[in-house]
Parts: C-alpha cells; structure tokens; sequence
C-alpha cells in the first residue's frame, strides 16, 4: 500500500486531495464571468431575452460560463454601458439600434428612419442578411463583436395633449434616443428633440422637463410612463430593435469550445427573443389601454398618410449620414418583398 492509499484509507475522504483545492488548476475552474447589462426592465423583449441567454449559456457551457445580467440601468446608463463594454467593465450588452451613433458607427440610425421597415418581414431580411453582417463588421475597429439582432418593436408617440395630425407636434420637446436620425424626424414634425438617457424619461415626463417621447408599448409600460402621459397615437412610425454585443478581446479570448456553446445560446436566445417581441408588445398595450390612464389613438388612413408625408423627406436629409447605398439597400430588400418604396 502506497503512502497516498494509506492517508486515505485513514482519514474519512481523501485529505491528499485538499492541497488541490489550491492549486492553480482549481483556479482555472472557477466560472468565466459574463456581465450583461441593459437599461430595460426585466419583464420586456430585452430582458426576457437576456435570461433566456443566460440559462441557455450556463446550461450549454456546463457551468463553465455564469451569466450576470444586470436590468433596468443598475450598473450602467445608455452611454456609459457602451464605454463600460469597450473597457471590459461589462463584456454583454444589447443596446438599441439608435445609440450607435455616438461611437462612430452612425451607420446604425438607418434602422430610425421613419417608416423604412413596412413590415418585421423587411427588417429581417436586412438583420440576417448581408446589410445585418456589414453593419456588423463596422463595429469590430471599436473593440465590439455584434452577436445578433434582438426586436422589439415599432413606437407609439406619446405627450400630453392628442396627437392627431403631425402639426400637433410643434414646439413639442420630445425626448429622444442618442440618434442624429431621430433628431431630424422629430425637427421633421417641428418638434425639439431632446437626447436624454432612458433611465431618466419617466422623471422628465413627470415634472415636464420634457412633454412627450416616443416608444415600443412594452418600454412605455414598463417604465410606467403611461402614468405621466394622458395621449399616444398609434404612429408605428418607427422600429426599436437591439444588437447584442460583447467586447471582442474577451469573445476573441474564450476557449473555442465554449465560444462555440455561447454562439449556439445566442442563436437560441434570439430566436426566443424575436418570438415573444410581438406578444410582449401587445400585452403591454392591453394593460395601458386597460389602466385607462392613456388615451391611445388610432390614425385613420389619411393621418397617416399626412405623417408619412411630413415624415419621408427625412430619408434624404439621413443619406450624408448614413449612406444613400445603405438607404437604397434596405430600399431593394423591400421591394423584393413585394412593397414600393
Ligand atoms: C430607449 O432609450 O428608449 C430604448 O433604447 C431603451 C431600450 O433599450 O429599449
């Protein structure tokens, strides 16, 4: 009998086995670490879809992988969680598509164009086709890897008085979202734009810094910002929808094994994400109207029709922007399904 065997026969469970407990290969067990942060509620597209990544995560990865997601602005404001993710801080985020701008990927705002998307059908075919891969791909010179593109949904326009025709929007401070695009589509109606962080609006909204905003139903009622809101139209005049993004030195740096398993999560997660957006959305909406405390509006034909007018020439102010090619492109894919543009 060895002296190990011995030891071990003598004490209750193997002592020998302690010291490993210390050493460096114990160490290198310990769970890689994903922060993901966002600024939503949990009970959101984003945020549900954020869980399902973790649990799909840890749950592929054998626990190699613990996934910490961090909701509603708890770690970081909109601005701060880009720069948090470029420094390593967090190595998660899934930031709307109109906050891209301020990093130098001003690409992004053509996903804020006023009506470009007829339909989810259209934004698809520019997430997951090739447009989806070259916005992509301007990301990498910022240290950032787009994994995927995550919906929410198209906006509603909110403030305290109706919102009938586009003229009821002059002079109307509107918060907005960090975008050049949603800049010129609220000075568009006569509007004044105002960026603010989202983590701010329901308390700008409430003493009146600002009158009015404009959001998917499910951030709307999330937030409770129907509580502060007595008017919303049912515009759909634009698309909020999210890229998922890690730091690249830390993607770049997993074992491939476990990169393979996080991609494989994230396709899942996605998936789940895009299902529920629809749902999530009209679930809110039912509990707004049902608060009574907003009343939403419906456009008839023609007041819609006069918003898209007052809207559209937006689109060409956005080419020196964005890129008339880039408009053009989304342009192509929604006449090959079937719409004119
Ligand atoms: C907003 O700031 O209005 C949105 O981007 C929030 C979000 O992440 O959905």
């Amino acid at each position: 009998m060895t002296f190990t065997k011995l030891f071990c026969a003598a004490a209750l469970g193997c002592l020998m086995a302690a010291p490993v407990a210390f050493s460096p290969a114990a160490y290198a067990q310990d769970p890689i670490v994903i922060k993901f942060s966002h600024v939503v509620a949990p009970d959101t597209p984003k945020g549900k879809g954020a869980e399902r990544f973790k649990e799909l995560a840890e749950k592929a990865t054998g626990g190699k992988v613990k996934v910490e997601v961090y909701p509603n602005s708890q770690l970081y404001k909109d601005k701060e969680e880009l720069e948090a993710l470029q420094l390593g801080a967090v190595q998660m985020l899934a930031p709307s598509l109109a906050k891209f701008g301020p990093l130098g990927a001003k690409e992004f705002e053509v996903f804020d164009l006023p009506y470009i998307f007829p339909n989810k059908t259209v934004l698809r075919r520019v997430t997951e086709g090739p447009i989806g891969k070259q916005l992509f791909q301007k990301l990498e010179s910022k240290g950032i890897i787009g994994l995927a593109y995550w919906d929410n949904g198209f906006k509603v326009m909110s403030a305290n008085k109706p919102l009938i025709k586009p003229e009821d929007m002059k002079g109307l401070k509107m918060r907005i979202q960090s975008s050049k695009v949603l800049d010129a589509q609220m000075r568009a109606l006569g509007a004044l734009p105002q960026v603010m962080a989202f983590s701010e609006v329901y308390q700008a909204l409430q003493t009146g810094v600002v009158d009015g905003t404009e959001n998917p139903p499910s951030n709307m009622y999330t937030q409770k910002m129907h509580e502060v809101q007595k008017h919303a139209t049912l515009t759909d005049h634009g698309y909020l929808g999210y890229a998922v993004i890690v730091n690249k030195k830390f993607w770049d740096g997993l074992p491939a094994d476990v990169r393979t398993a996080l991609e494989g999560a994230m396709k899942e997660a996605t998936t789940f994400a895009n299902d529920i957006a629809q749902s999530e959305n009209d679930t809110s909406m039912a509990q707004m109207k049902a608060s009574g405390k907003t009343a939403f509006h419906e456009q008839t034909k023609e007041e819609r029709e006069a918003w898209m007018k007052a809207l559209l020439p937006v689109h060409k102010d956005a080419e020196s922007r964005v890129g008339k090619d880039l408009i053009q492109a989304i342009y192509k894919e929604a006449e090959a399904a079937g719409f004119k543009m």
